[in-house]
């Protein structure tokens, strides 16, 4: 059998341990042959394919990011996409591949499996926002990272007596806010499923300012201001169409500053947090979701992903997987609020 392996969307710490995981049982226990499609969709597009040979996935279970590098192509958006990719497999004596992915690799995964390719899912992404999966590979790291930022910028802010406001990614959800700004002891935390008052904020710094520490704001890129829109980097889109957030960070510590005569400055952690090597949490989750997507295959039950459900790794289908977007609930929020000013 030959197996094609392939990492689409945002890089994020643990995809070389799925990498290796799939290598080492798909060789050692299957006698497979493995081998790695570069750059995402745009490897089986392309024909950009390399062996992965046990000697090449030894030593990778600590490294960041991806051996096989990644990109956000989208076949479907590219003229014959699909039927390329059938005719790049065929030609590759591919039996099944497997993708790991955010919802939009996987929603690709998904509609090649209803044209006929043998695909199994491992669901990845910093921002923990799929529905299907109670935890994604990769988000720990990010709040770890975080939350050691966090840390460190609270003795800064301290000295200057200013207020810091953390800017962190999470385009639709908020758990790297949630989860840092608890663990950091932040001030206030502002996600994209509750719009801000700009004024709550302003009382929230005040009070902290008042007892004589100084504030720290973390917030999502993808948060907002009441009757505000997305602050966007530029007005581009990806192949998927999605635009590049980024900049309410700025914008929140100038209305801190205007409105409360405070200095404040504003920390954009941006792909720090998807950098270095994946803790062992998420080292020991993409093991699991790497072996478990073998299992898959040799089982031939394809068009799945492998998800965490409690303890249990387990397959559902596709089709679910990429469908609900796992977003903060009130009462996560509420829990947090208790701390905040
Ligand atoms: O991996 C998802 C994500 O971290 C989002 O939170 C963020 O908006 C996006 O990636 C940015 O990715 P890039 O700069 O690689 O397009």
């Amino acid at each position: 059998m030959r197996v094609g392996v392939l990492t689409g969307g945002g890089d994020c710490p643990g995809l070389n341990a799925v990498i290796r995981a799939v290598v080492l049982k798909g060789v050692n226990q299957h006698g497979w042959d493995v081998v790695g499609f570069r750059n995402g969709w745009q490897g089986p597009l392309t024909g950009d394919v390399r062996t992965l040979s046990t000697d090449d996935v030894e030593p990778i279970l600590t490294r960041g990011g991806t051996i096989l590098g990644s990109s956000r192509t989208n076949p479907y958006a590219v003229d014959d996409g699909p039927a390329r990719i059938a005719s790049v497999l065929a030609e590759q004596r591919i039996d099944a591949l497997i993708a790991i992915g955010g919802e939009d690799t996987l929603g690709v995964a998904h509609r090649l499996g209803k044209e006929g390719i043998d695909v199994v899912g491992v669901p990845k992404t910093i921002d923990n926002d799929l529905g299907a999966t109670d935890y994604t590979f990769g988000f720990d790291t990010a709040v770890h990272i975080a939350t050691e930022a966090i840390d460190r910028l609270h003795t800064t802010a301290e000295s200057h007596h200013r207020a810091l406001v953390v800017e962190v990614m999470g385009r639709h959800a908020g758990w790297i806010a949630l989860h840092s700004g608890m663990a950091g002891g932040a001030s206030a935390i502002l996600v994209p499923e509750r719009q801000f008052s700009v004024d709550q904020v302003v009382t929230w710094v005040e009070r902290r300012f008042h007892r004589e520490y100084a504030p720290i704001i973390v917030v999502a890129e993808g948060a907002l201001p009441e009757g505000g829109a997305e602050v966007l980097q530029n007005g581009e889109k990806d192949a998927f169409g999605h635009v590049r957030l980024g900049g309410v960070g700025s914008w929140l510590a100038d209305e801190i500053a205007t409105r409360t005569g405070k200095e404040s400055r504003a920390v954009v952690l941006g792909h720090t947090q998807r950098g270095g090597t994946p803790t062992a949490y998420d080292r020991v989750l993409a093991t699991r979701f790497g072996l478990q997507a073998v299992d898959a295959v040799a089982d031939g039950e394809f068009d799945v992903m492998v998800a965490l459900r409690g303890v249990g790794v387990e397959r559902i289908g596709l089709a679910d997987a990429v469908d609900v977007l796992k977003t903060v609930p009130e009462e996560r929020l509420a829990e947090a609020e208790v701390f905040f000013g």
